[in-house]
């Protein structure tokens, strides 16, 4: 039987985990060509790839790494292989919804899946529109509850008391209106993951009854003092300091300790400047796909505006101005004018708080904006910045914001090397 194997240039992917599994999930043998730094090799074996070769490719080598694969495809073609093989696709399908390669991004995925499958509680903490349920989600699907109900309740939405009892359920006759028994989330999630959205908000006397949830597996419904005992791991996320919060009183501490078993910090999209465009491009095919329109790109002066938007809403805020875009552009490129955002410099809009700025944002504020003081020299921006001109160039890829430099108008003999 011929085996399939493809061989991919990971530089020159743009959404290099959806790709990667959509060729594992049709069984192809994937050799990755990388960069020769352990980082890359490492990206590319994580996402699925059989083989790596680093540049520069030899011809034999790529050569005898075709025949390698194939092999190891033949010899991975019996049923049992086979069912184990198609399980890794489903848990590596899982991550797919997951945009991001940016090595915070990566981080954060390589601990999700190292905590999902335990049933330890998971405080998620990040930002507003960064991605925390979407993680929360990830969590759910790649643990061995998957199978279970995940269940969701956004805990700032709610009265104190319609909080206790969509959590908890109550009896009938708890209170007036509660005309017959009914089951709260935790009932609903037993057997699965119940995540619970702006946890800072909820009110005193139900954090009381998480605490002893969380210590003990048991409540009882509201009006009732039958305890009930349901299998329930907890997901929460906030995108406010609750340990701040409980150093003002305003938070339990043993609530925040047992809800702080694991903690994930989702990163800022600012943060993760690499991913603004594969995400953008992510959004793309999609709201192209949902609406039937023929749109398949950015033009360069929209991709240099993405990448130097500070995105305060973060990737909702991105979400959201693709699918504006999408909507709104007649051509198949989406140009600045279909965008909803003010043109930025990269000091508009964003302010940098201290504290609350991490080093690596001051530095990429700080650079950026040398670079286009001196209008994009990257020799003058080198000399401002008493760095060398190869740091320089190193952290605007890092960045992912090499390309644009040609729109600084910079003399051509600065765009080599
Ligand atoms: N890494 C990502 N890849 C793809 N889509 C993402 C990613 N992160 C976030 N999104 C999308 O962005 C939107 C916002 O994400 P989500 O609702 O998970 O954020 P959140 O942190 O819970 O926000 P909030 O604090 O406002 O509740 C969702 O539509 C989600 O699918
Ligand atoms: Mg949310």
């Amino acid at each position: 039987m011929l085996q399939q194997v493809v061989v991919v240039d990971m530089a020159a992917l743009v959404d290099a985990r959806v790709w990667l599994a959509e060729a594992r999930r049709r069984g192809l043998g994937i050799i990755a060509i990388t960069e020769p730094d352990a980082a890359s090799v490492g990206e590319a074996v994580t996402l699925g790839a059989d083989l790596c070769l680093t540049k520069p490719i030899a011809t034999e080598a790529l050569a005898e790494a075709v025949a390698r694969v194939s092999e190891k495809l033949v010899a991975t073609h019996d049923a049992a292989r086979y069912r184990s093989r198609a399980q890794e696709v489903l848990e590596l399908g899982h991550f797919d919804q997951v945009v991001g390669t940016h090595p915070q991004m990566q981080q954060l995925l390589s601990q999700v899946a190292h905590v999902a499958p335990t049933r330890a509680t998971v405080l998620i903490h990040g930002e507003s529109g960064t991605g925390k349920e979407l993680i929360a989600a990830a969590i759910h699907q790649n643990s061995k509850r998957s199978s279970g109900p995940f269940v969701r309740l956004n805990c700032a939405a709610l009265a104190e008391t319609v909080l206790e009892s969509e959590l908890f359920g109550h009896e009938k006759g708890a209170f007036t209106g509660a005309a017959t028994q009914r089951d709260g989330r935790f009932a609903q999630a037993d057997g699965g993951t119940l995540f619970l959205d702006e946890a800072s908000e909820i009110p005193p006397g139900v954090q009381v009854k998480l605490l002893r949830f969380l210590q003990e597996r048991a409540f009882e419904r509201v009006g009732g003092n039958h305890t009930l005992r349901v299998d329930v791991r907890v997901v929460a996320a906030t995108n406010r300091d609750l340990k701040q919060l409980v150093d003002e009183g305003r938070f339990r501490a043993d609530l925040y300790y047992r809800l702080n078993v694991v903690r994930l910090n989702v990163p800022t999209l600012r943060a993760r400047p690499s991913d603004i465009l594969t995400l953008a491009q992510h959004f793309l095919n999609r709201f192209a796909k949902e609406n039937e329109r023929r749109v398949t790109g950015f033009s360069d002066a929209a991709k240099k505006l993405l990448t130097e938007y500070p995105w305060p809403g973060n990737v909702r805020e991105l979400e959201n101005a693709i699918e504006q875009a999408v909507v709104l552009t007649r051509q198949e490129t989406i140009d600045v004018d279909a965008l909803p955002l003010e043109p930025a410099t990269p000091s508009q809009g964003l302010t940098l708080m201290i504290p609350g700025t991490t080093l690596a944002e001051i530095e990429r504020y700080a650079t950026l904006q040398t670079l286009q003081a001196v209008n994009g020299s990257v020799t003058r921006a080198a000399a401002i910045l008493d760095i060398s001109r190869r740091t320089l160039q190193y952290r605007l890829k890092e960045w992912g914001v090499s390309d644009r430099l040609a729109g600084y108008s910079a003399p051509s003999s600065e765009q080599q090397g």
